[in-house]
């Protein structure tokens, strides 16, 4: 059966950020920097090469520093149009998003991940939807994102990035039960 494309992407953004306290105190997580751009920017590069059209954000209280960050600056982009630096234009540009292209919605209580893409339901309505997590930055030469919207191409149902981990690290972390192994894509049988 052919399936639908993913053209939405959720991420939920609205956690309290307590493993990077202080800084999280007033600054969202997704804003901090990683080389040269915050978390979200690779998030939403990943998106993007993906095929993502719609970007839903699911945020709380303390997190417009994120939403100004999609906007346009007129004031900065105007100063650096006039100073002739249209390099710096160009790295700006990848940071706006078209009017229409991104959604807001508020989890008005920190209750867990499974309840913040809950609460992007109406905006998801019955399309396949991706979820990205904008602080796990994952190196890939084909982006991760990529490899799962062609992966559900193939074989559709709900799909989860796994990465090996050594048994004595195994407790961290959620672990999957796996069945059929065709190679790259592993079909789960269970999960703890
Ligand atoms: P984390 O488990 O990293 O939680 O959430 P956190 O609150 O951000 O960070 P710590 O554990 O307190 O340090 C994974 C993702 O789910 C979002 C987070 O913003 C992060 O992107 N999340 C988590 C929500 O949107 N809402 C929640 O209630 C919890």
């Amino acid at each position: 059966m052919k399936q639908k494309k993913v053209l939405k992407a959720v991420f939920p953004v609205a956690g309290l950020g307590t493993r990077f306290l202080p800084a999280t105190k007033s600054i969202p997580k997704e804003i901090m920097t990683l080389v040269d751009r915050p978390l979200i920017q690779y998030a939403i590069d990943e998106a993007r090469a993906a095929g993502i059209k719609e970007f839903i954000f699911v945020t709380s209280r303390g997190k417009s520093a994120l939403e100004d960050y999609f906007d346009v600056a007129p004031e900065l982009e105007s100063a650096l149009r006039k100073a002739g630096k249209e390099q710096l234009l160009e790295v700006l540009k990848d940071t706006n998003m078209d009017s229409g292209a991104i959604a807001y919605i508020r989890q008005n209580r920190p209750q867990g991940l499974g309840h913040a893409v809950w609460c992007a339901r109406r905006l998801i309505g019955n399309e396949p939807f991706a979820v990205l997590l904008p602080d796990d930055v994952i190196a890939a030469e084909k982006p991760c994102l990529q490899q799962m919207v062609e992966a559900y191409a193939e074989t559709g149902g709900n799909m989860v990035a796994a990465m090996e981990v050594a048994p004595e690290k195994a407790s961290s972390y959620g672990v999957l039960d796996i069945g059929n192994d065709m190679g790259s894509i592993v079909e789960a049988k269970g999960m703890v």
